[in-house]
């Protein structure tokens, strides 16, 4: 048996390091037709506001070369509506659950921390301070280091589970926010949520999405994902979550040997519903197979002058 638990710190320990990216597999429960939730170590919930939010006007998901853009706009059920559909049944499933947050404001994203906290059953928070499809809140959280620090420190105090704060690739020195994070009492960062882009149709002339912009995912961001993750592990000591075109179990090892602790799987979920167990299975063979028995000592091994 290969021992391939990680530990994020704050009573956050998985038992391997697969998480389910947010926005991609619902609140989780829809991922049991194809797998028992109990096989990865995690999932991140779709994004949670303290309200239910409606979401933006369609068309706001568009494929691309090795890719996708989407604007759903933080579509949920509102975070009442999860703790009494959703999390009681999640509860059941023998894996970490790590509910991704949101709010417009700095006051809402502490009414639904405050909210959520008193639930035992939640493992910890996910903060999207990274969304590029909403008006207001999320992204300008995520690329002014003075907000971020404010919300981070503030959050802090809000609540003793494990905060994880998610930042966005859409700025010049993502290090400087991993820093902020880690001096105000992050448990860890994951990175990347999607990058700003577009698509546009020559033969309706239109924009592919309706609001023109939305976020790029898939495969085709894995480099600018793995160059950020590194320089994150490099610049805080606080676990790094890897995240970005994370399709098959060769990407998650390289995301795991430039030293990130954990990983998450976003769009390939939509054209490879079992690919989250396959990546687990994948990484355990391959250690296996290279005489490893702990996964710990692949992490962060790179050869690294
Ligand atoms: C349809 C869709 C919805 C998403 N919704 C959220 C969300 O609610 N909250 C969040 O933090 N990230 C959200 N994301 C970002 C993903 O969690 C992930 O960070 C991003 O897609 C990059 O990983 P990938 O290339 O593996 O998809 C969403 C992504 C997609 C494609």
């Amino acid at each position: 048996m290969i021992e391939l638990s990680v530990d994020l710190g704050r009573n956050l320990k998985l038992k391997n390091p697969v998480l389910l990216a947010s926005g991609t597999c619902g609140y989780g429960l829809e991922f049991e037709n194809f797998y028992p939730l109990s096989k990865i170590g995690g999932i991140c919930t779709k994004g949670l506001s303290y309200k239910p939010i409606e979401g933006n006007p369609t068309p706001r998901i568009v494929e691309t070369s090795c890719g996708m853009i989407n604007s759903i706009g933080l579509q949920n059920i509102g975070a009442k509506a999860f703790v009494e559909e959703k999390l009681p049944l999640l509860a059941k499933k023998d894996t970490k659950i790590i509910v991704n947050i949101f709010g417009y404001s700095l006051e809402e994203y502490i009414k639904v921390v405050e909210f959520l906290s008193e639930y035992q059953e939640i493992d910890g928070f996910e903060v999207n301070i990274s969304c590029p499809n909403v008006k207001k809140g999320g992204i300008q959280f995520g690329t002014n280091p003075k907000l971020t620090k404010t919300l981070v420190s503030k959050l802090r105090k809000t609540t003793e589970k494990h905060l994880m704060i998610k930042l966005s690739p859409n700025v010049t020195d993502i290090t400087e926010f991993a820093k902020v994070c880690e001096g105000e009492g992050a448990d860890s960062i994951s990175l990347i949520n999607t990058l700003l882009g577009m698509a546009v149709n020559i033969e309706t002339k239109k924009f592919s999405i309706k609001r023109k912009m939305g976020g790029f995912s898939g495969p085709a961001i894995k480099p600018v994902a793995l160059r950020m993750v590194y320089q994150c592990v490099k610049a805080v000591k606080i676990p790094v979550i890897g995240i970005g075109g994370i399709s098959n179990y060769k990407d998650a090892l390289e995301f795991l040997l430039i030293g990130a602790k954990a990983i998450q799987i976003g769009t390939a979920n939509f054209f490879n519903p079992s690919c989250g167990k396959e990546i687990v299975e994948g990484i355990s063979n391959f250690l296996q197979n290279k005489g490893i028995e702990n996964i710990n000592q692949w992490i962060g091994s790179i050869e690294d002058e």
